[in-house]
């Protein structure tokens, strides 16, 4: 009896023979590659940017959680090597799709980039393979994009081509959770399509979850991200409905976060950032509506989200107005303008609309992020500057943004004349005036 195409690939795996390609090498897919890469798989990754395709090969990581040596290890003993040319992936066993998914400038959801690397992969050829996608997407987009263009040529899905659909949950800069101890939900087009995949992602997973399909899978993904958006943009409901009642949203949620059961606590902030949670709900909401129905929670998390760096901003205004100044002029110094603290990531992060606005209202804005040396958006080009006691001092006002680890709070605190802190990242009363979002 000769053996199947699912036999080979599954036998290939547990020898760790097989060759694993990663497409896309971004904060998802480089974390990825590695980890197929320290399993003991030959790893080809991808990327349409030459400049990170040099720097990998070179063993120079620029994802703060890939460390440099482990990734010059991985490179000096040929388990990992980077290449702009998809002809590389022609002969490889497994196929993991890691390319962005972010919005058009309508809203509507950019799936150009997958596009682009399903046909790349159907023109070198699905067949022997397992092709599973990693980005985030709207459910239906496995079966809808990819499949049509893998069995084109004839092959049969589940049996000479195998698809699946595995959401990636990284959460970068975090440490107490690796890709390892994090549960991995994987769903296949078919039943065979799942039982490959799963032989693959156990080899660099502790616990994989399988279900039923690749659209469930795709919604597990967006109910988590919805979840957190829907969570996110409700605490910072609570923080303007707080500043009208005049009570401290920070005691509030820290008290009520002692309950056992049935509450989680979410902190306030400026606003959600980074290329998933404000983004990846809205993928959601655009297939509710070809399907005629509005996603409401949705919309409305996006529509409280937008009004944070403009209750930021009256923040600053009304501390400055309370020592007769106006927001015209001053100098205002922002601490962090990553999207989350100990990350350089700064994609769709609220500082760039908070910056925005305080220059439209004409202040003097400057910022500094241990992780961001420069920040070039429509409209300015600004550069971190370096953090003395001086540029503390001479700022009108020092409003803190992300909360990175390695600020020193009680200097900040005994430098400043005047802190709006939207993170509650200082936690005793400094020489200078502290006002908490
Ligand atoms: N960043 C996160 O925390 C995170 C977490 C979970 C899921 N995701 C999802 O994972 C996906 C990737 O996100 P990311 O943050 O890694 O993005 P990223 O921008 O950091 O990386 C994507 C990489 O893909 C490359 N690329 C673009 N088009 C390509 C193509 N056609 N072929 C090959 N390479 C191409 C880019 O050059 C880039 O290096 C997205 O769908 C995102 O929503 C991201």
């Amino acid at each position: 009896m000769s053996t199947s195409t699912k036999e080979t690939i599954m036998s290939r795996i547990a020898s760790r023979d097989a060759t694993v390609g990663v497409v896309g090498l971004g904060y998802v897919g480089l974390p990825l590659a590695l980890a197929f890469a320290k399993a003991g798989f030959r790893l080809i990754g991808i990327d349409v940017d030459q400049s990170k395709v040099t720097e990998l090969n070179n063993g120079r990581s620029y994802i703060e959680d890939v460390s440099s040596d482990e990734l010059a290890s991985a490179v000096d003993e040929g388990l990992f090597y980077a290449s702009c040319d998809y002809s590389e992936l022609a002969h490889v066993d497994a196929i993991s799709i890691c390319v962005p998914t972010p919005l058009r400038k309508t809203g509507d959801p950019d799936i150009s980039y997958i596009i682009q690397a399903s046909d790349e992969i159907a023109r070198i050829g699905g067949s022997g393979k397992l092709i599973i996608l990693e980005s985030t997407t709207y459910p239906g987009s496995t079966s809808e994009i990819i499949l049509p263009r893998l069995i084109d040529n004839g092959d049969v899905i589940g049996s000479d081509v195998f698809l699946a659909f595995s959401p990636e949950r990284i959460d970068p800069g975090r440490k107490d959770y690796t890709i390892y101890t994090t549960p991995k939900v994987i769903g296949g087009v078919t039943p065979e399509c799942l039982e490959v995949a799963a032989a693959l992602y156990c080899t660099i997973v502790e616990n994989v979850i399988p279900v039923s399909s690749t659209e469930t899978a795709e919604m597990v993904k967006l109910l988590e991200n919805t979840f957190r958006a829907v969570n996110i943009s409700l605490v910072n409901e609570v923080a303007l409905m707080c500043d009208k009642l005049g009570l401290d949203v920070w005691e509030v949620v820290s008290a009520a976060a002692t309950k056992p059961y049935g509450f989680m606590p979410f902190y306030p902030g400026p606003g959600m950032g980074g290329h998933c949670i404000p983004v990846d709900p809205l993928y959601l909401s655009w297939k509710l509506r070809t399907l005629n129905y509005k996603a409401r929670f949705i919309e409305l998390a996006a529509e409280v989200d937008g009004q944070m760096p403009y209750f930021v901003v009256s923040k600053v205004a009304d501390a400055l107005n309370d020592e007769r100044k106006a927001l015209k002029g001053s100098q205002i110094l922002i601490l962090g303008v990553a999207y989350k603290p100990n990350v350089n990531d700064v994609r769709e992060s609220p500082a760039v609309d908070v910056i925005h606005l305080l220059r439209e209202k004409g202040a003097a804005v400057s910022y500094h992020d241990p992780f961001v040396s420069s920040l070039d958006h429509e409209g300015f080009n600004l550069r971190s500057i370096t953090l003395t006691d001086g540029a503390l001092a001479s700022a009108d006002c020092v409003l803190i943004l992300t909360h990175h680890d390695n600020y020193n709070w009680s200097q900040i605190a005994d430098g400043s004349r005047l802190i709006v802190d939207t993170r509650h990242a200082i936690n005793s009363q400094g020489k200078g005036r502290l006002i908490y979002l």
